[in-house]
Protein backbone atom coordinates (compact mmCIF):
# COMPACT_ATOMS: atom_id res chain seq x y z
CA UNK A 1 0.00 0.00 0.00
CA UNK A 2 2.78 2.50 0.63
CA UNK A 3 4.59 1.24 -2.11
CA UNK A 4 2.65 3.72 -5.03
CA UNK A 5 3.87 6.97 -2.82
CA UNK A 6 7.15 6.06 -2.37
CA UNK A 7 8.13 5.41 -6.14
CA UNK A 8 6.11 9.49 -6.63
CA UNK A 9 8.53 10.63 -3.91
CA UNK A 10 11.10 9.19 -5.75
CA UNK A 11 10.13 10.54 -9.07
CA UNK A 12 9.47 13.99 -7.88
CA UNK A 13 13.21 13.68 -6.01
CA UNK A 14 14.71 12.86 -9.09
CA UNK A 15 12.88 15.67 -11.07
CA UNK A 16 14.21 18.10 -8.19
CA UNK A 17 17.65 17.06 -8.64
CA UNK A 18 17.47 17.01 -12.27
CA UNK A 19 16.15 21.17 -12.64
CA UNK A 20 19.54 22.66 -12.59
CA UNK A 21 20.56 20.24 -15.33
CA UNK A 22 17.43 21.08 -17.15
CA UNK A 23 18.36 24.68 -16.75
CA UNK A 24 21.27 24.83 -18.31
CA UNK A 25 19.46 23.52 -21.85
CA UNK A 26 18.23 27.50 -21.98
CA UNK A 27 19.39 30.79 -21.50
CA UNK A 28 17.63 31.46 -18.26
CA UNK A 29 17.14 35.61 -17.22
CA UNK A 30 17.89 36.28 -13.91
CA UNK A 31 16.38 39.50 -12.90
CA UNK A 32 17.51 42.14 -9.92
CA UNK A 33 20.48 43.50 -11.01
CA UNK A 34 21.00 47.13 -12.33
CA UNK A 35 23.41 49.10 -14.32
CA UNK A 36 24.32 52.70 -14.22
CA UNK A 37 26.96 54.84 -15.55
CA UNK A 38 29.03 56.06 -12.26
CA UNK A 39 31.95 58.22 -14.33
CA UNK A 40 32.20 59.28 -18.08
CA UNK A 41 35.63 59.36 -19.14
CA UNK A 42 34.95 60.70 -22.45
CA UNK A 43 36.29 64.59 -21.71
CA UNK A 44 39.04 63.26 -20.30
CA UNK A 45 40.42 61.45 -23.08
CA UNK A 46 41.39 58.22 -20.82
CA UNK A 47 40.42 54.55 -22.53
CA UNK A 48 39.48 52.39 -19.71
CA UNK A 49 41.33 49.55 -20.56
CA UNK A 50 40.90 47.49 -17.40
CA UNK A 51 40.18 48.14 -13.88
CA UNK A 52 41.36 46.26 -10.74
CA UNK A 53 40.92 46.74 -6.85
CA UNK A 54 44.17 47.75 -5.23
CA UNK A 55 43.57 45.77 -1.73
CA UNK A 56 45.60 48.42 0.35
CA UNK A 57 44.51 51.64 -0.86
CA UNK A 58 41.41 50.05 -0.80
CA UNK A 59 40.53 52.11 -4.34
CA UNK A 60 41.03 51.40 -7.74
CA UNK A 61 43.76 50.84 -11.07
CA UNK A 62 43.10 51.88 -14.17
CA UNK A 63 45.27 50.63 -17.31
CA UNK A 64 44.52 52.97 -20.28
CA UNK A 65 46.27 50.90 -23.39
CA UNK A 66 45.66 53.04 -25.54
CA UNK A 67 47.79 55.37 -23.88
CA UNK A 68 49.82 53.09 -22.17
CA UNK A 69 48.93 54.55 -18.53
CA UNK A 70 47.85 53.38 -14.96
CA UNK A 71 45.94 55.84 -13.06
CA UNK A 72 44.58 55.55 -9.65
CA UNK A 73 40.88 56.49 -8.63
CA UNK A 74 39.06 56.36 -5.59
CA UNK A 75 35.98 54.70 -4.28
CA UNK A 76 33.21 55.00 -4.56
CA UNK A 77 33.25 55.70 -8.50
CA UNK A 78 32.16 59.76 -8.93
CA UNK A 79 31.33 61.60 -11.71
CA UNK A 80 34.50 63.25 -12.12
CA UNK A 81 36.47 59.75 -11.88
CA UNK A 82 38.97 61.53 -9.76
CA UNK A 83 41.91 59.93 -12.02
CA UNK A 84 45.67 60.26 -10.78
CA UNK A 85 48.17 59.20 -12.83
CA UNK A 86 50.10 56.24 -11.50
CA UNK A 87 53.29 55.58 -14.13
CA UNK A 88 53.19 55.08 -17.85
CA UNK A 89 52.44 57.66 -20.40
CA UNK A 90 56.12 58.82 -21.63
CA UNK A 91 57.36 56.51 -19.04
CA UNK A 92 59.06 52.87 -18.37
CA UNK A 93 56.59 51.26 -20.61
CA UNK A 94 56.86 53.25 -23.22
CA UNK A 95 54.16 53.04 -25.80
CA UNK A 96 53.70 49.11 -25.82
CA UNK A 97 50.04 49.73 -25.25
CA UNK A 98 49.48 46.69 -22.70
CA UNK A 99 46.33 45.24 -22.33
CA UNK A 100 46.77 42.93 -19.07
CA UNK A 101 47.38 44.18 -15.92
CA UNK A 102 47.44 42.33 -11.91
CA UNK A 103 47.69 43.84 -8.77
CA UNK A 104 49.13 42.47 -5.53
CA UNK A 105 48.59 42.24 -2.18
CA UNK A 106 50.78 45.05 -2.14
CA UNK A 107 49.04 47.45 -4.07
CA UNK A 108 51.79 46.54 -6.65
CA UNK A 109 50.63 46.62 -10.12
CA UNK A 110 52.29 44.14 -12.40
CA UNK A 111 52.29 45.28 -16.26
CA UNK A 112 52.31 43.18 -19.13
CA UNK A 113 54.33 44.98 -21.65
CA UNK A 114 53.84 42.97 -24.17
CA UNK A 115 55.81 44.77 -27.28
CA UNK A 116 58.84 44.90 -25.16
CA UNK A 117 58.45 41.04 -24.06
CA UNK A 118 58.91 42.81 -20.09
CA UNK A 119 56.92 42.53 -17.28
CA UNK A 120 57.22 45.34 -15.20
CA UNK A 121 56.17 46.51 -11.45
CA UNK A 122 54.68 49.48 -10.61
CA UNK A 123 54.87 50.05 -6.94
CA UNK A 124 52.62 52.36 -5.15
CA UNK A 125 54.62 55.51 -5.19
CA UNK A 126 55.17 55.01 -8.76
CA UNK A 127 58.36 53.76 -8.83
CA UNK A 128 58.78 51.32 -12.08
CA UNK A 129 61.01 48.38 -11.96
CA UNK A 130 61.10 45.62 -14.79
CA UNK A 131 60.97 42.31 -12.78
CA UNK A 132 61.22 39.66 -16.51
CA UNK A 133 62.76 40.27 -19.69
CA UNK A 134 64.94 43.13 -18.96
CA UNK A 135 68.03 41.82 -20.42
CA UNK A 136 65.99 39.53 -23.62
CA UNK A 137 64.42 40.70 -26.39
CA UNK A 138 62.50 39.09 -28.66
CA UNK A 139 59.95 36.45 -28.07
CA UNK A 140 60.51 32.92 -27.17
CA UNK A 141 59.75 30.50 -24.09
CA UNK A 142 62.68 30.36 -22.17
CA UNK A 143 62.51 30.17 -18.12
CA UNK A 144 64.74 30.71 -15.54
CA UNK A 145 65.81 34.16 -14.59
CA UNK A 146 63.09 35.92 -14.83
CA UNK A 147 65.43 38.80 -16.33
CA UNK A 148 66.77 36.43 -19.11
CA UNK A 149 63.09 35.11 -19.88
CA UNK A 150 60.97 35.20 -23.06
CA UNK A 151 57.73 35.19 -23.63
CA UNK A 152 54.96 35.32 -26.17
CA UNK A 153 54.02 38.04 -27.92
CA UNK A 154 50.41 37.33 -26.43
CA UNK A 155 50.52 36.86 -22.32
CA UNK A 156 48.37 37.72 -19.46
CA UNK A 157 49.23 38.15 -15.93
CA UNK A 158 47.30 36.76 -12.54
CA UNK A 159 47.76 37.44 -8.95
CA UNK A 160 47.44 34.18 -7.03
CA UNK A 161 47.51 35.13 -3.20
CA UNK A 162 47.37 31.83 -2.30
CA UNK A 163 50.60 31.06 -3.70
CA UNK A 164 52.21 34.54 -3.61
CA UNK A 165 52.63 34.10 -7.23
CA UNK A 166 52.14 35.91 -10.66
CA UNK A 167 50.55 33.52 -12.95
CA UNK A 168 50.87 34.18 -16.87
CA UNK A 169 48.68 32.69 -19.01
CA UNK A 170 51.07 32.13 -22.44
CA UNK A 171 48.62 32.25 -24.70
CA UNK A 172 50.93 32.30 -27.71
CA UNK A 173 53.54 29.38 -26.61
CA UNK A 174 50.21 27.33 -25.06
CA UNK A 175 52.01 27.62 -21.53
CA UNK A 176 51.11 28.68 -17.71
CA UNK A 177 54.04 30.08 -16.46
CA UNK A 178 55.09 30.64 -12.90
CA UNK A 179 57.16 33.89 -11.16
CA UNK A 180 57.31 33.81 -7.55
CA UNK A 181 56.99 36.99 -5.80
CA UNK A 182 58.25 38.27 -2.59
CA UNK A 183 56.89 37.63 0.45
CA UNK A 184 56.43 41.68 1.01
CA UNK A 185 54.68 41.70 -1.92
CA UNK A 186 51.81 39.27 -0.94
CA UNK A 187 51.57 40.94 2.26
CA UNK A 188 47.67 42.15 2.73
CA UNK A 189 45.75 44.05 4.68
CA UNK A 190 42.67 43.14 6.97
CA UNK A 191 38.88 43.99 6.98
CA UNK A 192 39.45 46.63 9.81
CA UNK A 193 41.90 48.56 7.82
CA UNK A 194 44.92 47.45 10.11
CA UNK A 195 48.02 45.48 8.37
CA UNK A 196 48.09 41.78 8.87
CA UNK A 197 51.26 40.49 7.59
CA UNK A 198 51.09 37.23 5.58
CA UNK A 199 53.94 35.12 4.99
CA UNK A 200 53.13 32.22 2.30
CA UNK A 201 56.11 29.48 2.35
CA UNK A 202 57.24 30.05 -0.99
C1 LIG B 1 58.64 49.18 -25.61
O1 LIG B 1 58.16 49.00 -26.91
C2 LIG B 1 57.62 50.19 -27.49
C3 LIG B 1 56.99 49.83 -28.82
O2 LIG B 1 57.83 49.00 -29.58
C4 LIG B 1 58.71 51.24 -27.61
O3 LIG B 1 58.18 52.45 -28.13
C5 LIG B 1 59.29 51.50 -26.23
O4 LIG B 1 60.39 52.39 -26.32
C6 LIG B 1 59.75 50.22 -25.56
N1 LIG B 1 60.10 50.52 -24.18
C7 LIG B 1 61.13 49.98 -23.56
C8 LIG B 1 61.35 50.41 -22.16
O5 LIG B 1 61.86 49.17 -24.10
C1 LIG C 1 71.16 36.53 -18.54
O1 LIG C 1 71.47 37.62 -19.39
C2 LIG C 1 72.65 38.32 -19.02
C3 LIG C 1 72.78 39.55 -19.91
O2 LIG C 1 72.70 39.19 -21.25
C4 LIG C 1 73.86 37.39 -19.12
O3 LIG C 1 75.01 38.06 -18.70
C5 LIG C 1 73.61 36.18 -18.23
O4 LIG C 1 74.66 35.25 -18.40
C6 LIG C 1 72.28 35.52 -18.56
N1 LIG C 1 72.02 34.46 -17.59
C7 LIG C 1 71.57 33.27 -17.95
C8 LIG C 1 71.37 32.28 -16.85
O5 LIG C 1 71.32 32.97 -19.12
Amino acid sequence: MASPPRVLLGHTLLLISLLPLLACAGLVLEDGYTVSTVSDLNPTGTHPYALLPRPRAGDLVLLDSAGSTLYTLPLPVSADAGLRRLAGGAGAFGHGHPRSIAVDGADNVYVADRANGSIRKVAPSGYTTTIAGGYSAGTGHRDEPAQNATFSPDFELTYIPKICALLVADRGNRLIRQIKLKPEDCAHENQKGKFRWVFYLC
